[in-house]
């Protein structure tokens, strides 16, 4: 099929790449001149694991070109609208400038019987009102909404076999013609089994935004519980363990520490708040608040165990603090909890020295005041302290004996319970985890 994907970010970049990877012709589009020079090129502008080989793969095979011109989508069947929702300045609510913006310099290149598939993540009520702006546009180009579930560090995975399709459909006689087309795009999946969720409009949105407000919830609960793990010397990390034995509980993203951030579940979870809110059911939601706030919380607590465990200050101590992306196997740093942490001791007089695999060139970028290191052994040298905020597999394989021998005084906090307490305290470390005695 020809495909058209409106905005180059990670979404678009990874489902523009993947679609061109599954045998469409694809072409993204992109405001951002630096941007769609990068993928023209062959290069992911972020850190995502097999995003460059099919990007490469791709342009080379001819199936994928990148462009800031517009013009180009006109010969499309299926144009998906992946641009950004961020946080609105000023409050929690969406901004939807970028989607109605792609909207409106979509319709001048629009064919009769296209299909425009909206991938961003939309306050419930968007797709309805876009709909009705392409029908008063006559367009005669249909409405279907397709959220996307991809994860970061799983992204081209995620796109090319999801574990599900969520068909959002017009009520009218577009409905079997987009569900058609989708079926198309999506070929490949759909004969390894991918089950697929028809639903009107609302309920498309609606998935999306459920689906990442349970999975922030199911974080902040397991970050509760080591609240109260901090207070009575139980351990989180076991009591996770054994209610995600219950199958109907699990044991995934039950993981405790500095709690979640990204480009997603914070604001999303914001999004809603504010979304239910406007609809008059603000109470519904209500809980959604205090996970936010317990989230919030998880990233002080973190910063107040450094603090304690330097004897009450942090001011002119050298911190190592190893991970500044919001999850390893990302260079992410929106909304990171582990770059809050190095932000938080530098603003506490901290001597910080922060180190990440990938996520350096944006930290600075954010906040060029922070030290930075490259090499972990480095940020370590001669430090007072160590905090683990983010689980990149080499810190989890951190030799404690040898970086024992590298630190002024072995002191760790794991602010994502990833190591063993017991090896490191055998190696000398005073070792602090987060709601474990
Ligand atoms: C999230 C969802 O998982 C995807 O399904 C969704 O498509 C995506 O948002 C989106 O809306 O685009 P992502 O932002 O890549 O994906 O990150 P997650 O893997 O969900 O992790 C989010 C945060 O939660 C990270 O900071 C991670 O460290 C934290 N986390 C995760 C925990 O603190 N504990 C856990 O047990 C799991």
């Amino acid at each position: 099929m020809r495909l058209s994907v409106i905005g180059c970010g990670y979404l678009g970049a990874v489902h523009a790449a993947a679609m061109a990877q599954l045998g469409h012709d694809v072409v993204g589009i992109d405001v951002d001149g630096a941007k769609v020079a990068a993928l023209s090129a062959g290069s992911a502008p972020f850190f995502e694991p097999g995003l460059a080989d099919i990007l490469r793969a791709s342009i080379g095979s001819g199936r994928l070109r990148f462009s800031t011109d517009i013009a180009l989508v006109a010969d499309a069947e299926v144009h998906f609208v992946a641009v950004g929702t961020p946080q609105a300045r000023g409050g929690g609510a969406a901004d939807l400038t970028y989607v109605d913006a792609a909207i409106e310099s979509l319709l001048p290149h629009l064919k009769a019987g296209s299909l425009v598939a909206g991938k961003s993540t939309v306050p419930v009520g968007t797709a309805a009102r876009l709909a009705e702006r392409l029908q008063t546009a006559g367009t005669g180009a249909i409405l279907a909404w397709n959220p996307e579930f991809l994860r970061e560090g799983y992204a081209v995975q995620d796109t090319i076999s999801p574990d599900r399709l969520v068909y959002g459909l017009p009520a009218d006689d577009g409905r079997e013609h987009a569900k058609a087309a989708l079926d198309t795009v999506y070929a490949s999946a759909l004969a390894s089994g991918t089950p697929v969720v028809e639903t009107d409009y609302a309920t498309a949105e609606l998935v999306k935004v459920a689906a990442n407000a349970f999975l922030a919830t199911k974080i902040s609960f397991i970050n509760a519980m080591a609240e109260i793990a901090e207070v009575t010397d139980a351990d989180v990390t076991a009591l996770a363990d054994a209610i995600g034995h219950d199958t109907r509980i699990g044991r995934r993203f039950l993981n405790a520490g500095i709690g979640f951030g990204g480009g997603c579940l914070p604001k999303d979870i914001r999004a809603f708040t504010a979304r239910a809110e406007e609809l008059g059911r603000g109470e519904s939601v209500a809980f959604l608040k205090e996970i936010d706030a317990i989230n919030m919380r998880r990233r002080q607590r973190a910063v107040d165990l450094v603090v304690d465990a330097l004897g009450g200050s942090v001011y002119r101590k050298k911190v190592a603090v190893l991970g500044l992306a919001f999850k390893p196997d990302s260079d992410d740093v929106r909304d990171s909890p582990a770059l809050d942490v190095a932000v938080q001791l530098n603003g506490l007089g901290a001597r910080v020295i922060a180190t990440d695999p990938a996520a350096i060139p944006n930290s600075i970028r954010l906040h060029p005041q922070l030290g930075f290191a490259t090499d972990t052994m480095d940020a370590l040298h001669e430090a007072d302290a160590v905090v683990l905020v983010t689980e990149w597999r080499e810190y989890r394989d951190l030799d404690p004996v040898v970086t024992a021998a590298l630190v002024r005084d072995p002191v760790i906090i794991d602010g994502r319970n990833v190591l063993d307490p017991a090896v490191w305290r055998a190696a000398g470390w005073r070792y602090t985890g987060m709601g474990r005695p």
